[in-house]
């Protein structure tokens, strides 16, 4: 399986991304937890990109582009990978698609998960991770146990008000490139609300439909 997960910010990528790839047997590749690493080390791609994280900005395509590329052509993406948060630009599209035409390979599914722009304040500003796990939590929908609670973290660009700026950025610059893999029929459109549970049976049953 061979599979984008796209949605707007807080849509729930990171969680539903934990559940798939368990049940794939793929590695995850989240352009987010690469950039937050890179930060976190101090690396000099981490300081270009943090500034940009912060306000909610996108990091510049020439930053992403060759850190998403390079991680795909690693040998345990052979059989398959979930590309989480990328491509997120036209170009970034532009450069995968290339990509994988020159490795002769073919992308199955890339799956949009569509929540309101009214809820998604709420669930960034709510969500707390736990940096020993990487576990994804949030203070109301899904609270940390007791004994994490002491130690989970909030993430510098869950403010409302970076949120806001990465909500207008998904719109300007990430909607855009879904007409694309539409055009391809590999676009899947799948409701992000409800539970966690309801909404990987709601994915992993619109792949199987695909597949069939
Ligand atoms: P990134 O880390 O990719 O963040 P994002 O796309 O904004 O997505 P999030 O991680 O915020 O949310 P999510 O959809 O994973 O939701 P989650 O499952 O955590 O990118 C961060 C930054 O890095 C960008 O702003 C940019 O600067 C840079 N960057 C990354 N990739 C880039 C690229 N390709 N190009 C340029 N720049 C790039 O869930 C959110 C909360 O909701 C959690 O608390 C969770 O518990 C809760 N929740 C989840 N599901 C549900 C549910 N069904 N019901 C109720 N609550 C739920």
């Amino acid at each position: 399986m061979r599979m984008i997960l796209v949605g707007p910010p807080g849509a729930g990528k990171g969680t539903q991304a934990e559940r798939l790839v368990k049940y794939y047997g793929i590695p995850h590749i989240s352009t987010g937890d690469m950039l937050r690493a890179a930060v976190g080390a101090g690396t000099e791609l981490g300081k270009q990109a943090d500034g940009f994280m912060k306000r909610g900005d996108l990091v510049p395509d020439a930053v992403v582009i060759g850190m998403a590329i390079e991680r795909i052509q690693q040998t345990d993406c052979r059989s398959g990978f979930m590309l989480d948060g990328f491509p997120r630009t036209r170009a970034q599209a532009g450069a995968l698609d290339v990509a994988l035409t020159q490795a002769s390979v073919q992308l199955d599914a890339v799956v949009l998960i569509d929540v309101a722009d009214e809820r998604i304040v709420e669930r960034i500003v709510g969500r707390r991770n736990d940096p020993v796990t990487g576990k994804i939590y949030h203070v109301r929908y899904n609270p940390p146990p007791a004994d994490v609670a002491a130690r989970v973290v909030q993430r510098k660009d869950d403010t409302e008000e970076a949120c806001r700026a990465r909500l207008e950025k998904y719109h300007s610059e990430t909607r855009p490139i879904l007409p694309f893999y539409d055009s391809k029929q590999l676009l899947i459109r799948v409701d992000g609300e409800g539970g966690p549970d309801e909404i990987t049976n709601r994915i992993i049953s619109a792949l199987k439909s695909l597949a069939g």
